[in-house]
């Protein structure tokens, strides 16, 4: 425990020296502020270690009518707390700017864009306890936020971000050092874009994705999936689409979707209904989406709960935190709360 703060302390210390180094990227570290420049960096306070609560900071980034606003969450390792809003004016003391809400940061947002003069991020914890994110084996010690924003002119194309999830929090996210790519930094043992591949979901086992699958294990759970290119289902990705959706596939009543299949399966008995097209036998089925299995009755779907996963509570050296146990927690959960 002591040797991972020291191993902390030593990074943070490094990023301040290296940030000071290069003037020209701005690293916002207080507690909200004016936000200006092309490009920077937008903290909390001491990431990555914890910031005091409760708290309540507002980052209001301007830019030029002719630019619009990306905010990329690059490292994000939070739930909820943080709301995005855009305003075509905004004085910091006048009820008369009206705002629009774009959204509220979640696990999966990996960029956001706005073309509006202003945009402000507020940001307001209560309690660590209550959202901040623990994963087993890898992303711990981090706390907050460390995002990254730039100003693009308006017809410029918008760069995939990446965020903790899409690197199976199995890496870091980071900006390239002109904010023009993101990429995972994957930790030791894991490779691959979305650092899904290692011991787990290693190449010669991520050939069980069929059809183009792209195998991901996320850190903490203990099976590996497949996630399907369009249209194709089952375990595997084995069922390929069917261009077109039969009327009779859609009368079924599936609560998520409807999947159509030539009936080339011997004698795997269709688990929906079967009929006849263009002279060939059509298997129409029920599938649920990633994370939901088929119930008994073959058309609802239920949260799949075979997936253990280990969070361990972090030892702290200051007893007075508090952080909660969670076991058994199913992939759902796990995405819902995870970091
Ligand atoms: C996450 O936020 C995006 C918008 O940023 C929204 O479309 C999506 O439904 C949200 N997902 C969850 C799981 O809340
Ligand atoms: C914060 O984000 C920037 C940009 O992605 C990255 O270069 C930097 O290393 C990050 N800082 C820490 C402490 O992780
Ligand atoms: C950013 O840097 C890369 C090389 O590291 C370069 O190819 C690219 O043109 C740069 N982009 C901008 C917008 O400066
Ligand atoms: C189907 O089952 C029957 C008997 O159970 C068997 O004779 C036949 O070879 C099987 N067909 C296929 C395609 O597996
Ligand atoms: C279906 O099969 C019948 C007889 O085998 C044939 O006359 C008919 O043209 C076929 N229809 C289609 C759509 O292939
Ligand atoms: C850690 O403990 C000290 C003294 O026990 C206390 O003053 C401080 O507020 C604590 N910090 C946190 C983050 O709880
Ligand atoms: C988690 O699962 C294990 C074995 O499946 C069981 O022994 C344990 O009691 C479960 N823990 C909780 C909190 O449900």
């Amino acid at each position: 425990m002591l040797l991972r703060v020291a191993m902390v302390t030593v990074i943070f210390s490094l990023y301040v020296c290296e940030t000071k180094a290069e003037e020209q990227d701005q690293v916002y570290t207080q507690c909200g502020g004016k936000v200006d420049g092309d490009h920077g960096v937008i903290q909390t306070p001491y990431f990555p270690i914890p910031f005091p609560t409760p708290i309540y900071c507002k980052w209001i980034i301007s830019a030029p009518h002719d630019r619009k606003i990306i905010v990329y969450m690059t490292q994000f390792y939070l739930r909820d707390s943080l709301d995005v809003y855009e305003y075509d004016n905004y004085e910091e003391m006048s009820s008369n700017s009206l705002g629009h809400k774009l959204t509220s940061v979640n696990y999966t947002t990996s960029y956001i864009v706005s073309y509006k003069p202003f945009l402000v991020l507020r940001f307001a914890v209560h309690d660590l306890d209550k959202i901040h994110r623990w994963v087993l084996d890898y992303v711990v010690d981090v706390f907050g936020f460390n995002i990254t924003y730039k100003l693009a002119g308006l017809n410029d194309e918008v760069e995939n971000g990446c965020s903790v999830f899409y690197c199976s929090y199995l890496g870091n996210c980071y900006a390239s050092s002109n904010y023009s790519t993101f990429k995972c930094h994957c930790f030791e043992g894991y490779f691959g874009e979305m650092c899904q591949y290692g011991p787990y979901c290693d190449p010669p086992r991520a050939n069980l994705c069929l059809n183009g699958g792209t195998c991901r294990y996320f850190s903490g759970s203990q099976e590996l999936n497949c996630v399907c290119p369009e249209g194709y289902s089952g375990r595997g990705c084995k069922y390929p689409p069917l261009s077109i959706r039969h009327a009779n596939c859609i009368s079924l009543g599936c609560s998520q979707r409807c999947e159509t299949v030539e009936d080339t399966f011997g004698n795997e008995t269709c688990r929906g209904r079967t009929f006849t097209e263009h002279n060939k036998t059509i298997c129409g089925y029920c599938t649920c989406d990633e994370a939901y299995r088929l119930a008994d009755d073959d058309k609802s779907c239920l949260h799949i709960d075979k997936y253990r996963v280990t969070v361990t509570v972090f030892p702290t050296t200051n007893s007075s935190l508090k952080f909660p146990k969670m076991e058994n927690i199913t992939l759902t959960d796990l995405e819902r709360s995870y970091i």
